[in-house]
């Protein structure tokens, strides 16, 4: 595993949004799972600022949404839709045909997730995911607990997730369920970028790397991945032990 510990959120994401560039470069029809939260915010707006001033040109890349709210319309300024189309798909001017989201409001959400399923394995499989870590270890809405051997599925919401969401919303909002890609999608993406900031955030990168591996705490997976990087700031650095 790649573990790069970086000064500070900015240095963070300087770095993250250029090995973005850099997938991109090197692929540029790669297929491109995003997570939405407040970890990627600068990431996603320096790598769309890095795109254009240095002409890396992401027209053909294909991009997959991590997940949804169930429930949540795309207009909702907390959704997961609407996160990745200000930060990124508005600015890149993406076709829509190159962007894959689940639908929050379906009303079949197993044919949702048929479909990204059948999206995913169409162009072969994932290139890249970019993950943040939630407050229980959670990666997309793979929630603790979680079999491993799911690819997209709707999960019932930990009461962690529940709570800690509504930071996402400007009222009280009643999150029940969430679509996600399973840790089917994760372990086998040719390549994963987690990231993370904050001290808030060092006891879960420290259980994440430091501590069992298990699906009670899906970020500990990483550890499994072939391929993974870990880019954190010093904060949630601060309790590894080295
Ligand atoms: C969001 C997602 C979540 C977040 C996680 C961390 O699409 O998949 O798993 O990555 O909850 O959220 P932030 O970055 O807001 O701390």
């Amino acid at each position: 595993m790649e573990l790069k510990i970086y000064h500070d959120y900015q240095t963070l994401s300087e770095h993250a949004a250029d090995e973005i560039l850099q997938e991109v470069k090197n692929h540029p029809h790669a297929v491109i799972c995003l997570a939405s939260g407040d970890t990627p915010r600068l990431t996603y707006r320096l790598m769309v600022e890095k795109s254009i001033s240095q002409k890396v040109d992401f027209k053909k890349v294909t991009f997959i949404g991590l997940d949804e709210w169930m429930g949540i319309p795309p207009e909702n300024e907390g959704s997961c839709h609407y996160f990745l189309y200000e930060n990124i798909f508005k600015a890149l001017q993406i076709e829509p045909n190159h962007i894959h989201l689940f639908d929050g409001l379906s009303t079949d959400p197993e044919k949702e997730v048929e479909k990204m399923n059948s999206v995913i394995s169409h162009k072969g499989g994932l290139d890249l995911m970019v993950v943040g870590v939630g407050m229980n270890g959670h990666i997309g809405f793979n929630e603790p607990g979680v079999s491993p051997d799911l690819y997209a599925h709707v999960a019932p919401l930990d009461e962690i997730t529940k709570s800690v969401g509504q930071k996402y919303f400007k009222l009280q909002t009643s999150l029940t369920h969430g679509i996600t890609l399973g840790l089917k999608h994760f372990m086998q993406s040719e390549k994963v970028i987690l990231i993370a900031n904050g001290e808030k955030k060092a006891p879960i990168i420290q259980r994440a790397l430091e501590g069992n591996i298990s699906t009670e705490f899906p970020a500990s997976l990483i550890l499994r991945h072939p391929n993974p990087v870990v880019m954190i700031d010093q904060g949630a650095a601060s309790l590894l032990n080295k």
